[in-house]
């Protein structure tokens, strides 16, 4: 397959960036997007042109590092896999394919296709995480929890924080991002000890950062690769309300 690559290229977060044209050839349909981007480096490489920055790891749809805008949809055509998991048999051979950073004044571009999400990683600092102590394994296995609300942790726990719902929404709003971690460990008896104050704490680190307002568009929703549901952020906000009201008492 042949294709035409449309790719942003800039040099950092101060100097504008770019469409530059690429031409890849004979790129086989089972290549992931990712594979495909690496054969164009090796070429540019053997070319001593700079190569394509773009963030991955895992590749397997577990990181949550490989964010790209194609063609105008956060992670590609397909919905709910990251772009390490798209491959070139959902594209048309000679197809014009447009490659692009995620675009938020919380994520700087840092090259090309890289921004810096470390935004995310401060509201997990914050208090995204359980700090009191749970005991040890068996004890922690022995704790009964409702299924109901284990399933509901375990949807929730499935955010990969790639960024793709910040990226996506007209606002660069994180709610989505910030409301599965809240309802994720709020939902377990070991984490409602710290409930309130981690509501507060995360949210309050999430507006530091720049993140916009959620106003219900949810575009998040349809863009998540993991299917984190929107109706988390109303959790969330009604459990911020409470536990700030709660706090003035
Ligand atoms: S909520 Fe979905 S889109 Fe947002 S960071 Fe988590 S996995 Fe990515
Ligand atoms: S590289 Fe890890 S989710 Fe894509």
């Amino acid at each position: 397959m042949n294709f035409s690559l449309k790719i942003w290229r800039q040099q950092n977060a101060q100097t504008p960036g770019k469409i530059v044209d690429y031409q890849v050839t004979d790129i086989s349909p089972e290549m992931s997007f990712l594979e495909m981007l690496d054969s164009l480096n090796q070429k540019l490489i053997e070319k001593g042109e700079s190569v394509i920055v773009f963030d991955h790891d895992c590749r397997e749809g577990i990181c949550g590092q490989c964010g790209i805008f194609i063609n105008g949809q956060a992670h590609g055509p397909v919905p709910n896999i990251t772009t390490c998991q798209l491959h070139m048999r959902h594209f048309c051979d000679g197809d014009a394919i447009y490659i692009e950073p995620w675009r938020a004044n919380a994520f700087p571009i840092i090259k090309d296709l890289m921004v810096d999400r470390s935004a995310f990683d401060r509201i997990i600092e914050a208090d995204g995480y359980i700090s009191v102590s749970t005991g040890a394994a068996p004890e922690a296995n022995s704790t009964p929890i409702a299924k109901e609300k284990a399933e509901k942790a375990f949807d929730t726990a499935a955010c990969i924080g790639c960024g793709a719902c910040v990226a996506s929404c007209k606002n660069s709003s994180a709610m989505l991002f910030v409301s599965a971690k809240v309802v994720h460990l709020n939902s377990l008896p070991q984490g409602k000890i710290e409930a309130k104050k981690r509501v507060i704490t995360m949210v309050n680190q999430m507006n530091q950062e720049g993140f916009g307002s959620c106003t219900n568009t949810l575009a998040c929703e349809v863009e998540c690769p993991k299917q984190i549901s929107a109706a988390n952020i109303a959790k969330m906000n009604w459990e911020y309300i409470k536990a700030v009201i709660m706090n003035e008492q």
